[in-house]
């Protein structure tokens, strides 16, 4: 078993009401991070069909390509129909069993989790892949559109939040409580986006295309320009 325990915590939620940019973010982030292993369940079959990553199906074809490393993107349509749910533990358990034994950073990624789990029942293997993952070197990149309804384990992974326009109550206390500006996140239009990185406090805003730092306030002074990152393939190896 391989452990590497000072690896630096990294789990990134995006979250914001329907039509307002979570899914391109994602798979833009996605893609370009850096890591021998992107494991995406893809219980919408996005993956495979809007961003053209293969997905495999059934466990005979995921520890193939779990072998080949790279994109290992599971749609458990055909295992577990009509219980996305139940898929999901299968896959988290999957992972983490995989990820013990090579070394390594892996991805764990999961778009609309609020699908999946909620604030009483956070699968046990969710848990165990956020707060035990660290220590084999797994990263998390989620979406939910409702951030108050991950159960809190999860919540208190997270260690950088991506804002879309949120106008639910709830959705936005949870939003508030981590240092986000109420009336910034009900003002963002289509596609602007929030990103704070809540152990820094460091916020940066985007327009829909890259992310520009900013130190407090939106009328403050803009930091330098980011650009969207365009290269990545989603294949690289190095790790992060
Ligand atoms: N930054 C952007 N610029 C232009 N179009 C975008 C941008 N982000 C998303 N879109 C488009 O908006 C639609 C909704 O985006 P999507 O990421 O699916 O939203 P969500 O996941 O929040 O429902 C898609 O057709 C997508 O191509
Ligand atoms: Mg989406």
């Amino acid at each position: 078993m391989t452990q590497k325990f000072n690896h630096p915590s990294y789990k990134v939620l995006i979250t914001g009401t329907a039509g307002t940019g979570k899914t391109t973010l994602f798979e833009k982030l996605v893609r370009a991070e850096k890591a021998q292993w992107k494991f995406v369940f893809d219980h919408q079959g996005e993956f495979a069909g809007r961003f053209r990553v293969p997905s495999v199906t059934n466990i005979d074809d995921l520890e193939d390509k779990t072998f080949r490393k790279g994109w290992v993107v599971y749609d458990p349509a055909d295992d577990f129909p009509g219980k996305s749910a139940d898929g999901f533990v299968f896959f988290c358990e999957y992972v983490f069993i995989t990820c013990k034994e090579v070394r390594g950073r892996k991805l764990f990624c999961c778009d609309e989790l609020q699908a999946l789990t909620d604030q009483h029942n956070a699968p046990e293997a969710l848990l165990t892949v956020c707060e035990t993952g660290r220590r084999h070197q797994i990263d998390g990149f989620f979406i939910s559109q409702a951030p108050n309804r991950i159960h809190n384990s999860v919540r208190n992974q997270l260690t950088d939040v991506y804002t879309f326009r949120q106008s639910d109550a709830n959705a936005i206390k949870y939003l508030v409580d981590n240092g986000f500006n109420e009336d910034e996140v009900r003002n963002l239009k289509q596609y602007e986006a929030i990103h704070r990185n809540l152990r820094t406090g460091q916020v940066m805003y985007s327009k829909g295309r890259g992310f520009s730092a900013e130190n407090t306030s939106r009328s403050g002074p803009r930091g330098q320009e980011i650009p969207p990152d365009e290269s990545g393939s989603g294949d690289a190896v190095a790790a992060r």
